[in-house]
């Protein structure tokens, strides 16, 4: 029987865990394959079993990185890929502790999208891209894939001459191939003739696995501050209007800094990807990847751009042990994120971001009326797909806890416990258990205040978690709720909203509202068409409900052309939860086989799930 850490993972507590990974990749574009070599490095020589986690990928050969000539070490993988983990790579040590693993991605790699010229801004070039986290490093390469193991790695890229790379990891150069580099396994001789070029990288700092990422294309940057670059694909349009987008980025890092101490990174770059990325932001170290979609000239971008920062302290820093405890990284997030904004964006923004929260919040408790063990914030997750029961609850709920400690001992000695926490566990991958010792021995007597048990074990929303009060989020929420009598906002009531303000009227309007009064909404406020993919997708959502058949050509549009979860869960489940529709449920069948092809891996089988749970 395996000694398991991680209900995601095949690691394995007896064995020793790997400390680097050494990984050349070649880029092979016309195959959709990177075709590798791994050198792990394990914290003691080891004799036995090593168990590694793997998907899909193809193993070649496994040798000793040590002896002079390349002895191979025997290893087998599992007959059947688990369906969540993936397959078990055993490798039978004796007495080894570098080994080097020669291995073939698949084009299916659940990480990777491979983009066409035709799906990226430029039109002119491919790109690739990787999401690794929850648990997707595996499609990548062989490791320990969960975040209870971290790891340094150095990495060379070798891709075509016209593309250039980035990483979560510092850039060390870039060089021409060494003869032994130049063509890995090519069986193409035309794009084996290509100029190729090899990009170096070394992430000093040890990394959880699902940190890791890269991205391959015709990349260009505009500086945005004294450690920020804005990186996207080089349309000049699109970098400009990115660098205007993340201009405040340092003003918030200085914020960050002050609140939760030091930056440890050194560079905080930022990606902009094409608009088939799964989500908002992802939080790789010294290069944070975004959606496009949130370069519209208002306040999101840099809300985005705030969570990700504040997850450099609080989840790159100090990581959930595995994703059972996952609220500790987007709860401590979430909070930290919403200090960042109420300081460069105001006590207003801030609240009603808590706001939309709340309501988020409560959503989901409807989602998971049927599997309450999701609405916890410590949760079972044995046998569960990370992928397919991500939701609010980890984020808002661990948000309203974090928010009720400091209710509880007041603004200033919560930041001072703040700051000491990721001091003490910098570096570290936690438990619930190990935050909640540390917080019962720095706040003597809060378990007497606070219900702790209902917090973490409970289901629902605790009676003491709090709906935010302030002079907007109350205004419009009060104005939704008048709408059940007909009643349009008049226009002086809207005249200075932006897109938070319209998300957060739209998504507290009965979910019971008529299509005429659907369209009547929109004939005046022309929501449908908004620019805010958070407005239009709100509205969407509306629609759908109240099957105002008008907009359907609209939501087939949004599916087609963003690839972002946020909005492809909704929508697709809005249009094939309903007993009885059939109409829609062809209807979502139809645009999910056509638009397929385009949304990243990730997505493709979360809508695959939401699909097959339906139909
Ligand atoms: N780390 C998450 C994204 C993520 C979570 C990817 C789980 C894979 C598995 C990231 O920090 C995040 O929370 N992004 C949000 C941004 C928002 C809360 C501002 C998103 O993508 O919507
Ligand atoms: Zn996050």
């Amino acid at each position: 029987m395996a000694a398991a850490v991680d209900p995601h993972s095949y690691t394995d507590k007896r064995q020793p865990l790997t400390t680097h990974i050494s990984l050349s990749l070649y880029l092979s574009f016309p195959t959709t394959t990177l075709q590798s070599s791994a050198l792990l490095t394990l914290s003691s020589a080891h004799t036995g079993i090593l168990s590694l986690d793997t998907r899909s990928l193809t193993i070649s050969s496994v040798v000793d990185a040590d002896a002079d000539t390349l002895t191979p070490i025997p290893f087998s993988l599992s007959p059947h890929p688990d369906p969540i983990k993936g397959t078990l790579l055993t490798i039978h040590l004796s007495s080894h502790s570098r080994i080097l693993i020669a291995f073939t991605t698949s084009p299916s790699s659940s990480a990777l999208q491979w983009l066409s010229p035709t799906q990226t801004f430029s039109k002119t070039s491919p790109f690739v891209y990787t999401q690794c986290q929850a648990i997707h490093a595996r499609s990548i390469f062989p490791c320990q894939d969960t975040p209870a193991a971290r790891i340094t790695y150095s990495a060379r890229l070798n891709l075509p001459a016209s593309l250039s790379a980035v990483m979560s990891a510092r850039h060390l150069h870039r060089r021409l191939p060494l003869p032994g580099e130049a063509a890995m396994a090519c069986d193409d001789s035309m794009w084996c003739a290509e100029d190729r070029v090899v990009e170096e990288f070394v992430m000093e700092q040890p990394i959880p696995p699902y940190l890791f990422a890269f991205a391959v294309g015709q990349i260009g940057f505009r500086d945005v501050g004294p450690r920020t670059r804005v990186y996207a694909e080089s349309v000049p349009s699109l970098l400009d209007s990115a660098a205007r987008e993340f201009a405040g980025t340092e003003d918030m890092i200085r914020q960050g800094e002050k609140l939760f101490g030091p930056y440890d990174w050194e560079r905080f770059d930022l990606l902009v990807l094409p608009p088939s990325f799964p989500y908002g932001g992802m939080e790789n170290p010294r290069m944070v990847f975004l959606t496009p979609t949130v370069i519209k000239g208002d306040a999101t971008g840099a809300q985005v751009v705030a969570h990700e920062l504040a997850h450099s302290w609080t989840g790159n820093l100090i990581t959930n042990k595995n994703n059972e405890h996952f609220w500790l990284n987007e709860g401590f997030t979430t909070y930290a994120e919403r200090r960042i904004v109420e300081v460069v964006q105001g006590e207003d923004r801030a609240a009603l971001n808590v706001g939309i929260g709340w309501r988020g919040l409560n959503d989901e408790m409807e989602r998971f009326k049927d599997n309450l063990e999701f609405t916890k914030l410590k949760q079972n997750q044995e046998g569960v797909d990370p992928d397919d029961i991500y939701s609010q609850v980890p984020y808002e709920k661990g948000f309203q806890f974090l928010w009720r400690i400091e209710r509880q001992i007041g603004r200033p000695a919560f930041d001072e416990f703040l700051k000491k926490y990721i001091a003490t566990f910098k570096f570290q991958s936690i438990d619930t258990e190990t935050f909640l010792d540390f917080l019962k021995a720095n706040v003597p007597g809060i378990e007497k205040e606070i219900n702790l048990e209902v917090w973490i074990e409970g289901t629902g929303i605790p009676p003491d978690a709090l709906e935010p009060i302030s002079n907007i989020y109350t205004k419009i929420v009060s104005l939704a709720h008048e709408f059940k009598n007909g009643r349009l906002p008049r226009e002086e009531e809207v005249a200075d909203w932006g897109g938070q303000e319209w998300e957060l009227y739209l998504e507290n309007l009965p979910k019971s509202v008529e299509a005429s009064q659907i369209s009547a909404l929109d004939k005046r406020y022309r929501l449908a068409e908004s620019k805010d993919y958070e407005v239009k997708v709100a509205f969407l959502q509306l629609a759908i409900t109240a099957m105002c058949r008008d907009y359907y050509g609209e939501v087939e549009k949004t599916l087609k052309e963003v690839g972002r979860m946020k909005y492809l869960r909704p929508l697709y489940t809005l249009l094939v939860q309903f007993p009885g529709r059939e109409d829609e449920k062809l209807l979502a069948k139809r645009i999910f086989m056509e638009a397929r092809d385009t949304y990243h891996p990730i997505a493709q089988g979360v809508v695959e799930a939401i699909l097959s749970k339906h139909l």
